[in-house]
């Protein structure tokens, strides 16, 4: 009994990010100087971060990059650091950082070398990976060197890029480092995994970052092609756990534009903002950009969210997420235009959720803009510009569609062949609301969809439509907060027309999982569109029935607790109309 407890506690304690982690801020060294690094760089950079004032904005790790590898004793095998690059070794470097306020980072492999010494040419980094030495390694990083931060790549565990043909398996290695790093002792080291795509959910169980696409570089195609292949990612980023859109590349070469564009996302999606320019060398455009607190705001905002698409005309997208409070009349927006024409994009106010009089902050431009009061708002975004805005409406209405691409999959990944690992995906299509679903879902009922945040002010029974296409005969079963509620039979006539199935379901007031799945293990589901919620008895949008009635918290009941309490304290589980205390305001219900 006591050791399956230890063993159940250990597995906990297994290097997962901790809820509170916003995403990483700091400088990493590979964007600039890729192999090229030493003591003096790197603490020249740890300096000029601090002098430029970028730690004051949040950015406080200094992260080694591959480079500073000098093989490994071949009796001990200690891990041995690049005799010219690092005469006196790490500690100082550390030591350096650390004496300036800041976190330190560093890098390594999950098999046994790095991709600088495969496709870099560092013959000296030989047998430098973690494979073989987890423990010795993450002893030395952590517990001697005192590191804070590892970037783990994957170039020794993928055969086509390794010289050994070592094929690892992801999630048992990444597993193993993660074991040994909170073998350490120490809690509070973030582990970012680079394995080049999403590697599956159980990922998130082991680190607090995760790369999601190969690696970047200076130009507009490589950032629109990241931020294409992250669009729909959503669902995967929550507190301490965030999907790496990689290291910036603001002030290599993008236009102001497309710098403007990079950074925004980057933040609004909650990726980390790891600075890859030279910051001894910054241009006055550069630095101001990187310490947008407006933008800085966003990305490291207490709800932790990635924003999710509610819009895609053309070529261009709207993205949309909650800040500061859930479910509530503050909302942070991006208008993205990726293709190569200015275009008139075009936002209703009820697609964001927002109704009456709406106040808007521009990000970029770091100033209040004109209400808006025509329920919509209109903007010119030049060819691959972005406008973000932060959004505080009169009143907010219950979401009432949920796109499939917005939903989490149980079997989510992007390594093996989706088909044969039976494993749903994201894909366009031009005939579906928001022009994309979710496919390849079922055989297996752990292949699910789960719409994990349903949030139902009052509670009580809705029309919940489902949009699928299929040609054919397909089950989707619907669960509702654990519970089965019906097996609905769907066939759409053919693989390109939208069919829709409605049924009544009853939520619970406050956040709802609704899951649909398909029971069999042999047979697929249709394709999920998405779905719409009506409150039955009702028409139009509800709104949510909150209101300020003072604006100071009573200290009471913390902000992040959603339940609602009476003044004096008491939880009360279907408030009324009357005064209530939710997420640490004093509200009143309507
Ligand atoms: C790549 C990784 C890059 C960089 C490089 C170092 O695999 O994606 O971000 O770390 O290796 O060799």
């Amino acid at each position: 009994m006591k050791t399956i407890l230890i063993c159940v506690l250990a597995l906990l304690a297994v290097g997962q990010g901790r809820a509170q982690d916003k995403p990483t801020m700091g400088w990493s060294s590979w964007n600039t100087f890729a192999l090229n690094i030493n003591e003096q760089v790197i603490k020249g950079q740890a300096s000029a971060m601090r002098s430029k004032g970028l730690l004051r904005v949040g950015y406080d790790h200094i992260n080694i990059d591959d480079g500073y590898f000098g093989g490994r004793d071949k009796e001990t095998g200690q891990l041995l650091i690049h005799p010219t690059r690092f005469p006196n070794g790490l500690q100082p470097v550390v030591n350096y950082i650390h004496r300036l306020g800041m976190k330190a980072g560093i890098y390594s492999d999950g098999g046994k070398n790095t991709c600088g010494n495969y496709h870099g040419g560092d013959k000296i980094a030989e047998g430098v990976g973690l494979y073989g030495h987890d423990q010795q390694d993450c002893d030395f990083f952590f517990k001697e060197l005192g590191f804070d931060f590892i970037k783990v790549d994957f170039c020794g565990g993928v055969s086509y890029h390794n010289s050994e043909g070592l094929d690892l398996d992801a999630e048992q290695r990444y597993t193993e480092i993660a074991q040994a790093i909170a073998n350490t002792g120490r809690t509070d080291v973030r582990m970012n995994v680079c394995r080049w795509d999403y590697p599956g959910n159980w990922v998130q169980g082991v680190a607090a970052s995760w790369r999601t696409t190969g690696d970047i570089n200076a130009s507009w195609g490589s950032v629109k092609d990241i931020l294409k292949q992250n669009l729909y990612l959503s669902a995967y980023c929550y507190g301490g756990h965030y999907n790496d859109m990689d290291m910036l590349e603001v002030g290599r070469g993008l236009s102001k534009e497309e710098d403007r564009t990079h950074f925004g996302m980057w933040c609004i999606m909650a990726s980390p903002l790891l600075i890859g320019c030279d910051m001894s060398n910054l241009s006055g455009a550069t630095l101001t950009l990187l310490k947008n607190t407006d933008l800085i705001a966003l990305n490291q905002d207490t709800l932790c969210l990635q924003a999710y698409v509610v819009q895609h005309k053309g070529d261009t997208y709207v993205l949309v997420k909650d800040i500061e409070r859930l479910y509530d009349t503050t909302r942070a927006v991006a208008l993205y235009n990726p293709s190569d024409v200015a275009v008139d994009m075009s936002v209703k106010m009820t697609e964001l959720d927002l109704d009456g009089t709406v106040k808007v902050h521009d990000c970029f431009g770091q100033k209040d803009l004109d209400d808006i009061t025509t329920g919509q708002l209109d903007v010119t975004v030049p060819a691959h510009g972005t406008r973000i805005y932060r959004l505080e409406a009169e009143r907010r209405l219950e979401r009432n569609l949920y796109e499939a691409e917005t939903a989490y999959l149980g079997k989510y990944q992007e390594i093996f062949n989706n088909q044969w690992y039976k494993s749903g995906i994201y894909e366009s299509n031009d005939a579906c609301s928001g022009r994309a679903y979710a496919t390849w879902l079922g055989s297996d009922p752990q292949n699910d969809l789960l719409w994990r945040n349903v949030y139902s002010d009052q509670g009580g029974d809705y029309t919940m439509t489902i949009k699928y296409i299929s040609g054919e005969n397909r089950n989707i079963t619907v669960n509702v907060n654990g519970e089965d509620v019906k097996t609905l039979s769907c066939n759409s006539g053919n693989w390109n027309t939208v069919g829709s199935k409605a049924l009544t379901i009853s939520l619970e007031q406050g956040e709802n999982v609704i899951r649909l799945y398909g029971k069999s293990s042999s047979a697929w589901m249709p394709n999920i569109d998405c779905m719409t919620l009506q409150p039955v008895g009702k028409s139009g949008r509800v709104v949510v029935g909150i209101e300020d009635v003072q604006s100071s918290s009573p200290s009471a009941v913390s902000t992040q607790d959603s339940r609602f309490y009476t003044l004096s304290g008491q939880p009360v589980s279907h408030p009324e109309k009357g005064i209530y205390i939710h997420k640490g305001r004093k509200i009143s219900k309507k």
